[in-house]
């Protein structure tokens, strides 16, 4: 009886989190959170603690520092609302969505893959609109674009029945849910790929635009002599089950920030050919120049998931 008093004494002991030193800080905090019964939150929490600490240690963080830390997470929070997503947007300028983007995809990594971050703009429920028809809804200004679009399996055989969801912000700079003078759910659609994998849609030409640069993700850039722009871009969500839902974006080729996007999402691969086209328009009404975008996505196997939407 002794014996095992003095064992679960010496064990008691061992496990004591009063703190005697500053090093003790960093074990004992694991220690407390070595028993959750969920290993891979004991995982990821166990490894974000000694990462946490250690770049207290590595910068010397001071008490100032550390206030505006935490006045900069809480004002994250507090500048998140149904239209706007602070989190995502901060996470993005620090490249960390990209980051955890290109570790899950293209075979953990391994390989070039078409995925890309998701951003803080998509929105479920695009209106479904039929193969060849516009996302415009409302007058725009820019030219015509007409973009055909084909989905393969790495094989190279088409996808039929992807839902495709396609967004993009006006060329005057703002997403349709930024601005008030832009039609509900313009310049987004929901499209389904044909027997051939193929999808066909009429937009405008993407332009370049600047992020939201109100909340700390905007202070930050500005801390960092930093630009807020973005090259031009279409996205695309790809959804089917039985394939990983492909999540990316399309860069337009001659953007002057193609180079520097602000939220580190330009890869190779998802730098697009914009053709200006010759002679008469496919649709009579374009008027001017006018714009040809053909792409082909390939979607891994895997599990069809959809994210949660950052805005409503
Ligand atoms: C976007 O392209 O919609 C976007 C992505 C990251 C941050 C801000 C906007
Ligand atoms: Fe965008």
């Amino acid at each position: 009886m002794a014996a095992k008093e003095a064992a679960v004494g010496a064990e008691q002991a061992l496990r004591s989190h009063i703190i005697e030193t500053e090093a003790a800080v960093t074990p004992v905090v694991l220690d407390a959170m070595s028993r959750a019964p969920n290993a891979r939150l004991r995982e990821v929490m166990a490894s974000f603690v000694r990462h946490m600490h250690a770049f207290a240690r590595e910068v010397r963080l001071t008490e100032d520092e550390f206030e505006l830390g935490l006045d900069a997470l809480n004002r994250i929070g507090q500048a998140t609302n149904d239209s706007h997503n602070e989190a995502v947007l901060f996470s993005d300028v620090i490249g960390f969505s990209t980051l955890v983007c290109l570790l899950n995809n293209g075979q953990n990594g391994a390989t070039e893959t078409a995925a890309a971050l998701l951003g803080p703009f998509w929105r479920i429920n695009s209106p479904a609109t039929a193969n060849g028809g516009s996302i415009i809804r409302s007058p725009t200004p820019g030219p015509a674009l007409f973009a055909n679009c084909r989905f393969t399996d790495p094989e190279g055989r088409p996808l039929a029945g992807v839902e495709v969801d396609i967004w993009q912000a006006s060329p005057v700079g703002l997403y349709e849910n930024q601005d008030p003078d832009q039609a509900e759910m313009n310049l987004r659609g929901k499209f389904t790929t044909s027997a051939e994998g193929c999808i066909s849609f009429r937009s405008v030409k993407p332009a370049g635009y600047p992020v939201p640069t109100e909340g700390p993700a905007g202070e930050l850039l500005h801390a960092q002599q930093r630009h807020p722009y973005r090259p031009a871009h279409l996205h695309f969500l790809g959804y089917k089950p039985g394939y990983k839902t492909l999540i990316t974006q399309v860069f337009v080729d001659d953007d002057q920030h193609l180079e520097s996007d602000v939220v580190f999402g330009v890869t190779r691969h998802l730098i697009g050919d914009f053709r200006l086209g010759e002679g008469p328009a496919p649709e009579p009404d374009v008027e001017g120049p006018w714009y040809l975008f053909d792409y082909v996505f390939v979607m891994e196997p895997g599990e069809a998931k959809l994210p949660v939407p950052p805005i409503r």
